[in-house]
């Protein structure tokens, strides 16, 4: 694997010889979660080395990158929108046109793009990304590159280099794939079999980012908290043994957390997304012990009836899911919640979603991401008979985002007068005259104060309260 890398870092070096002198430019657009973020982050890692500077309008761009996602249907038509588009911008740039992410995983979707999109170049997948200069140099070369991308092996590559996109959160993937196999949801199919990163590749990278001055880390992984979970027999029993011996240290989730909390200069750490059924004990304790680790907790509910639960092969019952709650409250003081939910899966009905409703009701999020039911190809659940009518659908998606929206409306006006610890991000994107920062509940906060303030924990007072932000005076 580390020779791989190396393969491709002599294909940057080949590239950048190409480009020397040119003022090449290349402009990325990131469709997915913030999974695919940070795989954008490695992509523009390499671009840069390989001389190309960021322009965010693809206008200006030599290389154009689209990192594509297929969680929800209507990616597809945002992508081939975006790609006519890039034709035209083409032939004037003498534009390299590259496609990657999760879409690009299936195997439809690049037939697809092989059969009707001559002038895309590059075809490259989520398990193969970083052979992306290799791609760059042979299309320099007049050779058109569509990887074989349906392979989905359980490497993990370390050494990619990394541009970041926030300068005061960095992310860091700790595990690649899924085995969960929600019903709905196509992700496992596209990102393989479960696979964790080493605890000392992570550490050293937490380490690394805390010097580069970061003072954020965002945990990343389709389900965090069974972080090692794949390699557990084989750690048992002597066969994956690291050179620094590590995994006596960390072979948890939870164990990974107190490491973290250890690192100097760092004073944030988040992660997501936790699955309910992997919330053990010993997790809850580390939130509960570590001073660092936001008590702000992303917790999937995707459905409140727990006879949907089991259609959706969630593996949790809503009360089980209730308790969690409470025994969290209950561990770990001032913990809020945030979640994601579908509405209108196959076979849902009234009186399911109802339960949805009363589980929201009980929890009181801070923030929910909630979602139509979009049928996946290769999914259960697109096979299921039973599925909602559009407008049952979207009645519901209603419902529940007026009782959301209702309850944080409610909820925002209890922060008014209260002093928050804010990290401050840098001008505010609405009035540059104002800073721009999020509480440890991820709540954005405009306020005034200095430059100096920037990537610095600030106190504020909080006096006006908007929908999905406050304004704050500094104190
Ligand atoms: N692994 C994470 C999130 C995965 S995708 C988790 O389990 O929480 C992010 C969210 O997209 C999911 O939580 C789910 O709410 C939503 N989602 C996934 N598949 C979907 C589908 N087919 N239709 C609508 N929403 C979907
Ligand atoms: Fe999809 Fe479920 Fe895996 Fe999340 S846990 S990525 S919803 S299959
Ligand atoms: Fe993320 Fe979308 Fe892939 S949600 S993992 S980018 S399918």
């Amino acid at each position: 694997m580390r020779q791989e890398i190396e393969e491709q870092k002599e294909y940057i070096k080949k590239v950048a010889e190409e480009n020397k002198g040119k003022n090449l430019k290349y402009c990325i657009l990131t469709m997915g979660c913030q999974l695919n973020e940070n795989d954008s982050e490695k992509i523009s890692g390499m671009a840069e080395q390989m001389g190309y500077t960021r322009t965010e309008n693809f206008e200006d761009a030599n290389l154009a990158i689209i990192n594509t996602c297929c969680v929800r249907e209507n990616a597809e038509e945002r992508l081939f929108g975006k790609v006519g588009e890039l034709k035209n911008l083409k032939e004037k740039n003498n534009m390299i046109i590259s496609i990657g992410g999760c879409m690009m995983q299936e195997k439809q979707m690049v037939e697809k793009i092989k059969k009707s999109y001559h002038y895309i170049d590059i075809v490259f997948g989520t398990h193969t990304l970083h052979k992306l200069p290799e791609d760059i140099y042979e299309v320099l070369n007049g050779r058109k590159r569509i990887q074989d991308i349906i392979d989905i092996d359980g490497k993990v590559f370390e050494g990619l280099p990394i541009s970041r996109a926030n300068n005061v959160q960095a992310s860091i993937t700790i595990m690649y794939g899924c085995d969960n196999f929600c019903s709905y949801c196509i992700v496992p199919y596209v990102r393989g079999r479960e696979r964790s990163r080493k605890p000392k590749d992570i550490i050293k990278e937490a380490k690394q980012v805390a010097q580069q001055g970061y003072k954020e880390i965002m945990l990343l992984g389709q389900n965090v908290n069974s972080y090692l979970r794949s390699e557990m027999e084989e750690i048992k029993q002597g066969k994956l043994k690291d050179e620094d011996g590590d995994y006596a240290q960390i072979n948890s989730f939870a164990k990974l957390l107190r490491a973290i909390n250890e690192i100097d200069g760092i004073e944030r750490i988040r992660f997501v997304s936790p699955h309910p059924k992997d919330f053990t004990d010993d997790v809850i304790e580390a939130i509960r012990d570590c001073d660092k680790v936001c008590k702000f907790i992303h917790l999937p509910l995707q459905s409140g009836s727990t006879r949907m639960l089991k259609i959706m092969n969630r593996k949790y019952t809503k009360e089980q899911y209730l308790q969690l709650v409470e025994k969290m409250k209950k561990e770990i003081p001032g913990v809020k919640f945030s979640t994601d939910i579908i509405v209108g899966f196959a076979g849902e009905t009234e009186a399911d979603f109802e339960d949805t409703l009363d589980v929201v009701k009980k929890v009181k999020y801070e923030q929910a991401f909630m979602f139509i039911y979009s049928r996946r190809t290769g999914t259960p659940g697109d096979k299921m008979e039973n599925q909602i009518p559009e407008n049952i659908k979207h009645e519901r998606f209603n419902r529940l985002k007026t009782l959301v929206e209702s309850q944080i409306a409610k909820n925002n006006k209890s922060y008014i007068n209260t002093i928050q610890k804010v990290l401050v991000e840098g001008p505010s994107k609405g009035d540059s005259s104002m800073l721009t920062g999020r509480t440890e509940y991820n709540k954005v906060i405009v306020f005034n104060g200095q430059e100096s303030m920037i990537n610095k924990i600030v106190d504020v007072k909080i006096v006006e309260d908007h929908m999905w932000y406050f304004k704050g005076e500094i104190i």
